[in-house]
């Protein structure tokens, strides 16, 4: 990921007190999309590719930066926005009142503020007690369940606060949820709680998974969400989930006056409690309330990541009300993450489905949090060096709600004589093929491809895991049983397995423990999947580089149908532009108009010649020679940046020449404008079917029967263009105008080359002529490029 968000790293070595505006600009820009990348990871695929603590760190981030320059906030400012919108695939439900986030509290200090601020809001004194009510923030999954005359009748999920998901069958299963209310009730009474699961049931289920070598969650609150956003019910069912209630909805009438009442009337409805929780009232009890619940955080049967404090009294709550996304009234004061020493017993290499060779520590069994540990992720090769992590050493392992651990740091001075530097291998420990490192990349990559056995399996793996053909049965020690005996060595010998076996090739039952029923049960996992499965889950089975859940669902959406993602494939292959072109369009200070309008430029003759000119005068530097040649669009910071990157007139004309000669063609800046696509994924795409082998996995899997769901298209009737006549005119900035036009054509736009009465808006580009004052003494709508964007919500 670190690759994507590079800018905004390097802005972050900043403190915020030192950003100019133009930097704090640019890195507030950075954090909305990473911020925004991270909730939906989180909220909508429950796989977050960060930890809690580090995402809390970006947030923070980008708090201090607008409390600095409140001026730069953006519409789209992660403050403005509690979690995310609603997965597609359950109805969705609009809150009757909105479902609120928290604002964190870290330091004592920073909940000494909590509450000075409410003094200064009410205009209290210090003298005047305020009540509060201080019970542990678990970190499961809000949800709001509506009962009306006594009847559970809704339960949905935050969403992004405003709307959230129907999941009221799955929600019936959970033991406990009430699902009448004993009188007397309100006719309508919305509870808000958690749904999560307690930390041994979670290890326990986990612990089922990994024997029967199925994928496991990386987390209690993980498999809360995975486990409320299941198609069938019975899998709810059959998952450990708990509810406890801490807060309300809409109500039709009160039901209590402070916060501990409504404890007390949820208690009397039959609803757990978030335990243990006090009354408390200023700054020292909170903080004494903290730190006795920080000293028995490993003994509570769930894990928590802080304490929240509520202000007891609803008619302050009322008074106090909400800033942005969260309630002034109320806050959490989060934990550190958990951390324990231990020895490191040695560093094992795992090798991964695209190759990366991962460092894993092997530690002596240590208790961290209420969770023995025996390995932890050491990342990759920088970060071992960086902390100089050697085989003997002490080590401080962290866990932070997450079930994989990671080792943060070694104690020095408790380092055994004689351990020596780890030197990280660059051979493949499982295939022996060499393992290299790619320029700005941190991972070491196998490059034994499809002849490492560690890599084929692990795209085996990846094939039939939960969100890709999600075959269960198909369990790490079965893939490694079935490829060892060479059974199963590609994605189509699972699909032909039963008929092989009815052919006499071979037979299952009498080897490791295979019984009539276990192999029935496999072929009806496998035959389930056959019969219709989603584009999205084919396309990130695959297991293609850079194409993760979000990307394969927008491909499937976009294309709609195997038959037209393969053919957009191809064309895209056929119009994909030159490594030139590439190189240039990876240029920092080289947009996308300045790249039409430079090769515009070298495409002509007569312009050779006076490159040509300058070939003799050596004593020009090249960044003056290119701005001397006078090229619309080509301005002094990009004239600067071609002449650091080509450093040479003859290399840079050579690569110009190159660059004009091979620029894509339509079919690639379609695919590259694929939401959540991009030039990198697009490469990645190409390579993967310019790979013949790849093209006959997917022929292989419709011989051996696999049909292929098509997409839901988002109907072009829906978008904010539909049925509109839309004028391009000018030079746009972000894309050229014939990608501007296929965009609006995609939303249902008709676009046409002329503005009249009839025209309903005109986009207005850099040197936008006639059409744009025709189009305002006839009145239409003129639109900024950005403008236009906005509007297509891009
Ligand atoms: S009260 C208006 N109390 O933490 C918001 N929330 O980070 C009322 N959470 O969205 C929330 N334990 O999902 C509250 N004891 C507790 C909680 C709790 C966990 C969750 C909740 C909230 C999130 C904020």
């Amino acid at each position: 990921m670190t690759d994507l968000f590079a800018t905004p790293a390097s802005l972050r070595a900043i403190p915020v007190e030192a950003l100019t505006l133009e930097q704090a600009q640019a890195e507030l820009e950075a954090l909305a999309k990473e911020i925004a990348h991270h909730d939906r990871l989180y909220h909508q695929q429950d796989t977050p590719e960060i930890p809690d603590a580090a995402y809390d760190a970006l947030v923070r981030r980008n708090g201090a930066i607008e409390a600095r320059f409140p001026e730069l906030q953006r519409a789209d400012s992660p403050s403005l926005r509690v979690g995310a919108a609603p997965a597609a695939g359950f109805r969705k439900v609009r809150h009757a009142v909105p479902m609120l986030s928290l604002g964190n509290a870290f330091a004592p200090e920073d909940a000494a503020e909590f509450v000075a601020r409410i003094r200064r809001f009410l205009g209290w004194g210090e003298d005047t007690p305020i009540a509060f009510v201080a019970e542990p923030k678990i970190d499961g999954l809000s949800c709001s369940l509506r009962y009306e005359n006594g009847r559970l009748v809704l339960a949905a999920t935050r969403g992004d606060g405003a709307e959230g998901e129907d999941v009221t069958a799955n929600v019936m299963t959970i033991k406990d949820v009430p699902k009448t209310l004993p009188t007397p009730y309100p006719a309508v009474l919305e509870v808000r709680g958690e749904v999560y699961m307690n930390r041994d049931e979670f290890l326990a289920m986990n612990k089922g998974y990994a024997e029967k070598g199925e994928d496991l969650f990386a987390n209690p609150r993980n498999a809360a969400a995975g486990s409320l956003r299941q198609k069938d019910p019975k899998v709810t069912a059959s998952r450990p989930l708990c509810f406890f209630g801490y807060a309300l909805g809409e109500v039709s009438e009160p039901i209590a006056d402070t916060q501990w009442g409504i404890r007390e009337r949820l208690k009397a409805w039959g609803f757990a409690l978030n335990r243990p929780a006090e009354h408390v009232d200023g700054v020292d009890t909170l903080l004494r309330f903290y730190e006795q619940i920080g000293q028995r955080r490993s003994s509570l049967p769930f894990d928590i990541d802080g304490v929240v404090y509520k202000v007891d009294r609803l008619d302050l709550q009322e008074r106090l009300g909400f800033v942005s996304r969260a309630p002034r009234w109320a806050i959490a004061h989060k934990f550190p993450a958990e951390q324990a020493q231990t020895r490191l017993k040695g560093i094992t290499i795992q090798v991964g489905r695209t190759g990366a060779l991962t460092p894993v520590a092997e530690l002596e069994d240590i208790t961290v949090g209420g969770v023995v540990v025996s390995r932890a992720t050491l990342h990759n090769e920088d970060e071992i060096a960086r902390k100089d992590v050697r085989v003997g050493d002490l080590v401080v392992v962290q866990r932070a709600g997450d079930v994989i651990p990671q080792v943060v740091g070694v104690v020095e001075a408790q380092r055994p004589e004689g351990a020596e530097p780890f030197v990280f291998p660059d051979h493949c420990p499982e295939c022996g093929s060499l393992a290299v490192r790619e320029e700005g990349e941190v991972v070491r990559r196998c490059t034994g491809g499809l002849i490492c056995p560690a890599q084929a399996k692990e795209r085996l793996r990846h094939f039939v895991s939960r969100n890709a053909f999600d075959i269960e049965g198909l369990g790490e020690k079965i893939i490694e049983e079935f490829w060892n005996d060479g059974l199963v060595r590609s994605p189509v010998d699972i699909f032909t397995l039963e008929p092989r076996i009815e052919r006499g090739e071979f037979a299952l039952i009498g080897r490791f423990g295979w019984k009539e029923k276990s192999v029935e049960n496999l072929f009806k996992a496998i035959n389930d999947r056959r019969n219709g499965i989603d584009l999205h889950r084919l396309i990130f089975g695959l297991g293609i580089r850079h194409v993760g859940e979000v990307t394969a669902r927008s491909l499937a959406t976009h294309y709609g149908s195997l038959d037209a993602w393969l053919a957009g494939m191809d064309a895209a292959i056929g119009a994909m532009p030159g490594a030139a072109w590439r190189e240039l369009a990876a240029l920092k200070g080289v947009g996308p108009s300045t790249m039409s309008a430079l090769l515009a430029w070298f495409n002509d003759p007569e312009n050779a010649a006076k490159v040509g000119f300058y070939a003799n005068q050596p004593a020009l530097r090249l960044e003056t020679v290119i701005g001397m040649l006078g090229i619309r669009e080509v301005k002094a910071n990009a004239a600067k940046a071609l002449a650091a990157h080509y450093e040479t007139l003859e290399r840079w004309t050579e690569a110009m020449a190159a660059a004009a000669a091979a620029q894509p063609g339509e079919a690639w800046e379609a695919l590259v404008r694929v939401p959540d696509v991009g030039e990198v994924a697009a490469e990645e795409l190409a390579g993967f079917f310019l790979e013949e082998r790849n093209k006959e996995i997917i022929q292989g899997l419709r011989e051996a029967g696999v049909t292929v769901l098509d997409a839901e298209k988002p109907k072009a009737a829906s978008t904010p263009v539909a049925g509109k006549t839309v004028v391009f005119t000018g030079t746009l900035e972000t894309m050229t105008r014939d990608a501007a036009e296929a965009r609006a054509r995609e939303l249902g736009a008709k676009v046409t080359g002329s503005v009249s009465k009839k025209t309903d808006c005109v986009v207005v580009g850099a040197d936008a002529g006639s059409k744009a004052t025709k189009a305002r003494e006839l009145g239409v709508t003129v639109l900024s490029e950005r403008e236009w964007l906005d509007l297509i919500g891009e």
